[in-house]
């Protein structure tokens, strides 16, 4: 029998069609009902253990768990019985009877499932008034994850996470019956690279993130959906961005990032590595106004200023030594419409054909068979549609060494992670014009002429496009710092200092025309692309 057959059954009286091997819990949750559930997780195997999602099924004499009971043909069930909402109440009192009630300083606050589902259902005169167990609290059990044993319910979705995700089963239920315990086992911590998934999946406050942790109430908290920079798999994410961000109490404007739901393409999970990646982005070193090398010192100047003094480079360049002497390097961090905009403002307007997105990355990195890549560039796929795969940057490089390249322009990489220093030195050190736009000061950037500021994938719209050909959007959850602007708007800028003709605005705009006159994105538009994204043809 096909997995896809399609089952008919009524849950409290709607009718409701789903796939054969639906769970009952997720049947109800295509109409919109909502079964209060704690040891289910639709990303692990469904255990049956914690009774919150119990529900009556016509004909069957005691209550049933939802999560693990697959609908069948002309099944009728209810979900708000008296009895159901006496069970909950029961399950709910039970899980009390020794979880502490430190929500005013419980990070989990605001987001915990026991706060929540006790709002609806509690009993709100409980009947338990022996002192509460004390257990193992405020415990490190990896670089990321603090443990409170306090406050665990025994869902066991953290533990079925290692042992089902990520297969390393650092995480076990230690004794048994009352005496039963979430903790590490003995001489090992929660250190894969995918830890920090166990936090988001815990329903109460009992895994908590060491780097989050008392840093911001969630309330506070906006959310954007996005797309992780950190490599090209492109795992879908929210930022979650401080709303009453304050710049006088030295806070971060992103507070942390978590994992959205793709079934294409990260499922439920993101790594630790994208996850705290975030700290980047306010990072002391972002560039935060357009600067100029003067002597040996950066002078920060107006855009008109900076934008001025690239085109006049640029257009004397051309004027004295042809469109030879000049080479771009494209970055596989801007998203396909910078991309495309750079190949327009360069290949297309100014005939120069020495582009080059490819810098190799000398570090050790590390990458799986699950999310993590070893090329840690979101967008490398789209550069390559793009064309802008040339000759080579170590060629590129050997030609500024020699004199041959008078114009150089850089955008975000830091050639150091791929070339030793002093050949990088060596080589822009013969080049007359270094223009640089990127986010953040490095070494590279320290070899420019001109240092254009731009805004990260936080602070921008666009799309990026996975290793898969998978193109999906990404959106402004902050603005950028001071007066960075984001590529596309400093690629606008140099085209009309250099008198070239206006260009569509926005990166909406951008995208559509990209649509029309690049055969992989053909019919492509943010609409088709949506929330979670849209294959290259
Ligand atoms: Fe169904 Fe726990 S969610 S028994």
């Amino acid at each position: 029998m096909s997995q896809q057959e399609q089952v008919t059954l009524s849950i409290d009286g709607r009718t409701v069609r789903v796939p054969r091997g639906t769970s009952i819990l997720e049947a109800a949750r295509t109409v919109g009902i909502s079964i209060p559930h704690y040891c289910y997780h639709p990303g692990l195997r469904a255990v049956g253990s914690c009774r919150m999602c119990l529900v009556e099924i016509e004909k069957m004499p005691k209550l049933q768990p939802s999560c693990a009971i697959a609908v069948s043909e002309g099944m009728a069930v209810r979900t708000e019985s008296p009895e159901i909402l006496r069970n909950r109440r029961a399950v709910l009192e039970l899980l009390l009877l020794n979880h502490p009630l430190d929500c005013p300083v419980c990070d989990q606050a605001g987001e915990c499932e026991l706060q929540n589902y006790y709002m609806e259902h509690g009993a709100y005169d409980p009947r338990f008034n022996e002192n509460k167990t004390k257990r193992k609290k405020v415990a490190p059990i990896g670089p990321h994850v603090m443990l409170d044993q306090e406050r665990c319910i025994l869902c066991t979705r953290c533990v079925r996470f290692t042992q089902e995700i990520t297969r390393t089963g650092e995480l076990g239920v230690i004794e048994r019956g009352h005496r039963s315990e979430i903790d590490i086992l003995p001489g090992i911590e929660l250190n894969n690279p995918y830890s920090g998934n166990v936090v988001d999946i815990c329903p109460v406050g009992a895994l908590t993130d060491r780097d989050f942790r008392f840093q911001c109430r969630v309330w506070f908290l906006g959310r954007t959906p996005s797309v992780c920079p950190g490599c090209s798999r492109g795992c879908n994410i929210e930022i979650h961005y401080n709303e009453r961000f304050n710049p006088r109490y030295h806070d971060k404007r992103v507070h942390r990032l978590k994992p959205r739901y793709n079934k294409d393409v990260n499922g439920f999970w993101m790594c630790d590595e994208g996850r705290y990646a975030y700290h980047a982005i306010d990072a002391p070193n972002r560039l935060t106004s357009p600067e100029m090398l003067q002597g040996e010192t950066w002078r920060a100047v107006t855009w008109d200023d900076a934008v001025r003094e690239t085109a006049a480079a640029l257009r004397e360049t051309i004027e004295r030594h042809g469109v030879a002497a000049i080479a771009v390097l494209a970055s596989p961090q801007m998203t396909n419409e910078e991309l495309f905009r750079l190949r327009q403002l360069y290949r297309d307007h100014l005939r120069i054909g020495d582009i080059e997105y490819r810098v190799p990355n000398r570090a050790q990195v590390y990458s799986d068979d699950f999310l993590i890549t070893a090329d840690k560039n979101p967008n490398s796929r789209g550069a390559e549609v793009l064309g802008l795969a040339g000759r080579g940057t170590a060629a590129i490089l050997e030609d500024c060494a020699a004199g041959r390249i008078r114009f150089l322009h850089v955008c975000h990489h830091d050639l150091e992670r791929g070339y030793e220093t002093e050949r990088i030195r060596a080589a822009l050190g013969r080049v007359d014009f270094v223009l640089f736009q990127g986010s953040w000061d490095h070494p590279t950037a320290q070899l420019a002429h001109v240092r254009l500021p731009t805004a990260v994938y936080a602070e921008k719209q666009g799309t990026f496009t996975n290793l898969n050909g998978r193109v999906q959007r990404i959106h402004a959850a902050v603005p950028p710092p001071g007066e960075a602007l984001p590529d596309l708007e400093v690629l606008d800028a140099i085209a009309a200092a250099l008198g070239l003709p206006a260009a569509p605005a926005s990166a909406s705009e951008v995208f559509i025309e990209m649509a029309k006159t690049v055969e992989p994105f053909a019919g492509m538009t943010y609409g088709t692309v949506g929330s979670s994204g849209q294959n290259l043809r």
